[in-house]
């Protein structure tokens, strides 16, 4: 459907549905003012007409096994999940010991525990680079702990070089988002575990691997076997992405049975977890065509968008995660609060000045991004 029948279907569609009753003032704002009539529906939200792209949610949804398995289980709410399925499974999944992976309320947790764990009884510091993900740079703050922001280098790649001499005696953590949130950019192999190499044994090498799904190379390595390699290597996971429960919160984290320990120590152990969040996650583990789909269905939707936003004069970054990268100037404050009066949530790529991030949606709600995009751009 191109986007002008798809305008065409839904502005009369909603129009015959939204104007019977209605004063004719209120009808007449309506008809003319076509966004607050639009019928976009993305999955999972309640809000028919919102286009939600700000927080890199998966378009599709879930995967039907997962929903399956959560109705299967629904009347075992009251049971406690005392038991190691997805432990087991994820062990099974990625071919590596049991004893090596701890599950988390999202990936954020484990990145929570990791602060926690690494400064409850000393000072130190925290390497990261900027921009990136900020959890665990905020959390070693509100720790009271020092955070050394290594920016990024001319092309948007992480400046490996400078992080490892920001490293001191002092540092606890240095942290590794690959591909990289919010420029989207992946570190070559050969790079990454160079860098592993040379990461002090007493530091922690976090590498968040949040959107490794949408890396472009199927062929390209995942830290997880640094992890099995390096006692000081904690890779994070996600089911929040790629598998679609952003909402049902299970991350996990792969790393040395010592360190998976020593995190261990500060989390609620088996009370994390809930029925119904350990039951999609297993579904979804189960379900490798959906991720399959949904990586396809962000790659056609980045590729569409990259064209638009190229025919309108804008410089995307090429990712190889769930959003695109653009810079639209010092206008940029503007540019989001006009787009959030159209019912579009796109966010600042954190504190890339004039950056905007936009996470992929499903076809129609891409098309509605740009369309209101363009308008407010005036192009
Ligand atoms: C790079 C990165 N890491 C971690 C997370 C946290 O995800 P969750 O707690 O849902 O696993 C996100 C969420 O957007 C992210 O972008």
């Amino acid at each position: 459907m191109n986007r002008r029948s798809f305008f065409r279907r839904t502005l009369a569609g909603s129009a015959g549905l939204t104007l019977a009753g209605t004063p004719w003032w209120e009808a007449a704002a309506q008809l003319v003012n076509t966004p607050v009539l639009r019928d976009i529906r993305g999955v999972g939200l309640d809000d028919p007409e919102l286009v939600e792209l700000s927080i890199n949610e998966n378009p599709l949804g879930s995967s039907r096994r997962a929903i399956e398995a959560v109705a299967s289980r629904m009347f075992g709410m009251n049971r406690y999940p005392f038991h190691n399925q997805i432990e087991q499974a994820l062990a099974t999944h990625h071919d590596i010991p049991e004893e090596t992976i701890l599950t988390g309320v999202g990936s954020s947790e484990i990145l929570s525990l990791l602060v926690t764990a690494s400064y409850f009884d000393r000072a130190g510091n925290t390497v990261t680079a900027s921009p990136s993900y900020p959890d665990v740079p905020r959390k070693t703050e509100a720790l009271g702990r020092e955070v050394r922001r290594v920016p990024l280098t001319n092309d948007f790649s992480l400046d490996l070089d400078a992080m490892l001499d920001a490293i001191d005696s002092e540092t606890r953590i240095v942290f590794v988002c690959n591909p990289n949130n919010p420029t989207g950019q992946l570190l070559a192999a050969d790079e990454l575990r160079r860098f592993a190499e040379r990461v002090p044994s007493d530091v922690v090498l976090c590498v968040d691997e949040a959107y490794i799904h949408f890396v472009d190379d199927p062929d390209y390595p995942s830290a997880i076997a640094l992890a099995q390699e390096r006692e000081n290597v904690l890779v994070t996971r996600t089911f929040s992405k790629a598998y679609g429960l952003g909402g049902i919160r299970v991350g996990y984290g792969i790393a040395s049975p010592e360190l998976v320990q020593q995190l261990a120590r500060f989390g609620f152990g088996q009370l994390n977890k809930n029925t119904l969040s350990i039951a999609a996650a297993l579904g979804a583990l189960e379900d490798p065509e959906h991720v399959t789909r949904s990586v396809e269905v962000v790659r056609e939707g980045k590729q569409y968008l990259y064209d638009q936003l190229e025919a309108l004069g804008y410089e995307p970054l090429r990712t190889q995660t769930i959003f695109v990268t653009v810079d639209v100037g010092d206008t940029l404050e503007t540019f989001l609060s006009l787009l959030r009066e159209r019912k579009v949530k796109v966010r600042q790529a954190f504190e890339m000045d004039g950056y905007m991030r936009v996470s992929v949606g499903l076809p129609p709600e891409n098309e509605v991004f740009v369309d209101e995009f363009r308008k407010v751009a005036g192009r």
